[in-house]
């Protein structure tokens, strides 16, 4: 069975890689990279169906590369096949944590572009046979590359109730995370958690209060599936490297699902682009202060419209920054990284605007 991917936030995401003006309040019309810009080297760090390269390349010049990639072998069948009709795109099968080291041995230092699309496609979710949803019958599996690495299943099977309370409190958010870490380990003992529905249905029996319109495992689910594939530490050392590889007035645009991820990579903007507020209790002259290596280009969340079309947009949420001229501090871009998962998050969920 043929399953598809409606892109969320295209337009948007495309553009704020290559239009000068994007996000910027006050632009004079000068661009330093803006002959280049098409020309460049771009990388999208999650293929899925290649919507968003698709509409990217449509824009870029025939001499710019587009490098792809992807975990899951079904999305890079499909990068290749899009290899196969334009030269321009270079596929890599492996993680976007990778994007430095696999860039490196393409003879990349600099690239113009990254975006990241981040969390799992349609197809994916759809297909029960992936794991990923509680509300089709398949195998426990959930792995982005069903290639390599433990299933979910099998790492239930074998995990402590202290282990698997820590991962669903910690990347769930879920309240009940200690019952239902007890609930999974005295069902083990009658047999092991094979399916989907297993785990759905032990959850529900357990979880009886939740959120309207949502499943009581929707946030076992999703912590599962971070944990089973690295989601956030990949996306800490990933934006570590971007800085690294971004080439001044480069830009990295990021969608995000839940808050998680969309918190991390929040932070690590704000951190990039003020890290002077480090220093604010420090005896250091205004001059000596650390510069800004990101300019925070806003961010975008889904219209009205793009909601009603299509649901998986609702909890968008697209962060752009461009990299400046500034060269990194000695101590390495992980500095803008390190504890961002620690700090809490400030505010409420953003309201439905435009770029600000
Ligand atoms: C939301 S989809 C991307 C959809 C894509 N932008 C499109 O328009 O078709 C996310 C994709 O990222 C992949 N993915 C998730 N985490 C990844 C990682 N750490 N490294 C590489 N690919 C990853 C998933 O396998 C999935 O195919």
């Amino acid at each position: 069975m043929e399953f598809t991917h409606r892109p969320v936030l295209l337009e948007p995401t495309v553009n704020a890689l290559i239009e000068p003006a994007f996000g910027k309040k006050r632009f004079t019309g000068q661009d330093n990279n803006s002959a280049s810009r098409l020309s460049g080297v771009f990388v999208d760090g999650t293929f899925g169906r290649g919507g968003h390269s698709k509409l990217l390349l449509s824009r870029l010049n025939p001499d710019a590369r587009l490098v792809v990639f992807d975990k899951d072998p079904q999305a890079i069948q499909a990068a290749r096949e899009l290899q196969s009709q334009d030269g321009r795109v270079q596929v890599v099968h492996g993680g976007y944590a990778s994007m430095k080291h696999e860039l490196q041995a393409m003879g990349v230092t600099q690239v113009d572009g990254v975006m990241l699309d981040l969390g799992i496609s349609s197809p994916q979710i759809d297909d029960p046979e992936r794991g990923f949803s509680f509300m089709r019958e398949g195998p426990l599996d959930m792995r982005m590359d069903t290639s390599r690495g433990p299933t979910v299943a099998q790492w239930l099977a074998e995990a402590s109730v202290d282990d698997i309370t820590e991962v669903i409190a910690k990347y769930g958010e879920e309240r009940f995370a200690f019952k239902i870490a007890k609930a999974i380990a005295s069902r083990r003992e009658s047999g092991p958690l094979r399916t989907t529905l297993d785990l759905a249905e032990l959850v529900a029996s357990v979880v009886r209060t939740r959120e309207k319109g949502q499943h009581p495992a929707t946030r076992t689910f999703q912590a599962l599936r971070i944990y089973i594939n690295r989601e956030l530490e990949e996306l800490a050392y990933t934006l570590t490297s971007v800085l690294e590889t971004l080439a001044p007035g480069g830009r990295l645009a990021v969608i995000s699902f839940h808050s998680l991820e969309d918190r991390m990579v929040k932070q690590c903007i704000a951190a990039a682009a003020r890290p002077a507020a480090a220093h604010a209790r420090m005896p250091i002259l205004e001059k000596d202060l650390p510069q800004p290596v990101l300019l925070s280009l806003g961010r975008v969340l889904p219209s009205d419209d793009e909601i009603a079309q299509n649901q998986r947009a609702r909890s968008a949420v697209l962060r752009v920054a461009e990299r400046t001229n500034t060269p990194l501090p000695p101590e390495g871009a992980g500095a803008f990284v390190q504890g961002v998962m620690l700090r809490p998050a400030q505010g409420k969920r953003p309201t439905r605007k435009g770029v600000r």
